[in-house]
């Protein structure tokens, strides 16, 4: 493999000392590029191009043509897990995911198989090797998956959700039964991520999109405990160096030590977490990674450094910075405004 050009990205998850605050973009890759909705009308749609090894290499790498980013993530989904286990995963223009077969019952979860990814999902890590040798040294590259809570939320739903009315119903009614679902997608994940590893990916990243939306206990429970199970099941070291593993939680920021405390490297924050106080948190343990509201991205480009500048001083001197987003960015929001993002924690970190 070729020598690392730029390793910011990695030297700051392992909070050691950066000569600026290295950035990435959630959906970095995606619907806002028109680069982008280009190559998704030549594959025909969003998981054809997921499928396609070439393309999906392409479009990984859109983003680091136009802006000076420090890490590329793979371009896949976290619903290939599902659409494996065979619950034939759609997409439906402005709605969001559906499946076809929900998991509802006992004998759904009993009929599931926890996925082989060098059978199954040979796409994904196909797409790994290629973008490696792409990149070509230039970034590190992200490997990712969803967390098994979150996963779950779609499965047992079948699309998107506001209330979670089904998989919660499942969680008090039937918690050995979530339980069941749960190990059988950690299995998953371990298997998922580890192979992502072993074909090339530096960093990853678990998406648990939904764990804010549990109580308290049921998060320790539900969602927190088997994230535990994957970072304690994941390789730690390949290829000469540590694997960093990121946790993103969206909305757990009243959990930030028991997340750190699963001995992952980093945390992701979205928007409703103060850095600064984040920081005095956790910030001796784990690095920080975020957390600029999307939303600022339709503001004006002097609001943009302006907010920039706020988080990078909330995060003040010192190690262990990862600019990016509270969350990913939508497709609204004019490519410029990235630039103009970009740029600034570029002009403005070097002093921190
Ligand atoms: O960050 C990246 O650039 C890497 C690629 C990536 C995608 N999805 C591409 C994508 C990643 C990391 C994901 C993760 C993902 N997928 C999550 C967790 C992250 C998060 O946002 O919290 C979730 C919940 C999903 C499931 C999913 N996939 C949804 C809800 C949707 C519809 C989104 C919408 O806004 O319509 C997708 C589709 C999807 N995944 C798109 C992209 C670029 C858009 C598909 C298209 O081109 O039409």
């Amino acid at each position: 493999m070729s020598e690392l050009k730029n390793d910011r990205f990695l030297k700051a998850l392992m909070r050691r000392p950066v000569d600026r605050t290295p950035v990435w973009m959630m959906r970095q890759a995606g619907r806002y590029l028109p680069e982008y909705r280009a190559v998704r009308a030549q594959a025909g749609d969003f998981m054809s191009l997921c499928k396609n090894t070439e393309l999906a290499c392409e479009v990984t790498l859109q983003p680091l043509e136009r802006y000076e980013m420090d890490a590329a993530i793979l371009f896949s989904d976290i619903l290939t897990i599902p659409d494996a286990m065979g619950l034939g995963l759609y997409f439906e223009t402005g709605e969001g995911p559906k499946f076809r077969k929900p998991v509802r019952t006992e004998a759904d979860i009993d009929a599931l198989e926890v996925i082989d990814t060098a059978s199954d999902l040979a796409y994904v890590t196909d797409a790994v090797t290629m973008i490696r040798r792409e990149l070509n040294g230039r970034v590190p590259l992200i490997g990712f998956s969803g967390s098994p809570w979150t996963l779950a939320t779609y499965m047992v739903e079948g699309q998107s959700s506001r209330d979670f009315a089904r998989a919660k119903t499942m969680l008090y009614t039937q918690p050995e039964l979530m339980h069941q679902l749960l190990e059988k997608l950690s299995l998953s994940v371990i298997d998922y991520l580890n192979a992502q590893i072993r074909a090339g990916a530096q960093v990853v990243q678990i998406f648990d999109t939904w764990g804010g939306a549990l109580s308290h206990a049921a998060y320790a429970e539900f969602s927190l405990a088997y994230m535990q199970k994957i970072v304690d099941g994941l390789i730690s070291h390949h290829d000469g160096r540590d694997v960093p593993v990121i946790l993103f939680t969206k909305g757990g920021g009243l959990w930030l030590e028991k997340m750190a405390d699963t001995g992952c490297h980093a945390l992701g924050l979205d928007w409703s977490t103060d850095i600064a106080a984040a920081k005095g948190r956790v910030g001796d343990r784990v690095a920080l990674q975020g957390n600029m509201d999307p939303a600022v991205l339709r503001a004006d480009p002097a609001v943009i450094e302006s907010q920039v500048e706020s988080i990078l001083k909330g995060f003040g001197a010192g190690s262990g910075h990862i600019f990016n987003l509270g969350h990913g960015i939508t497709p609204d929001i004019n490519p410029d405004h990235v630039k103009v993002f970009i740029d600034a924690v570029h002009k403005f970190s070097a002093k921190y």
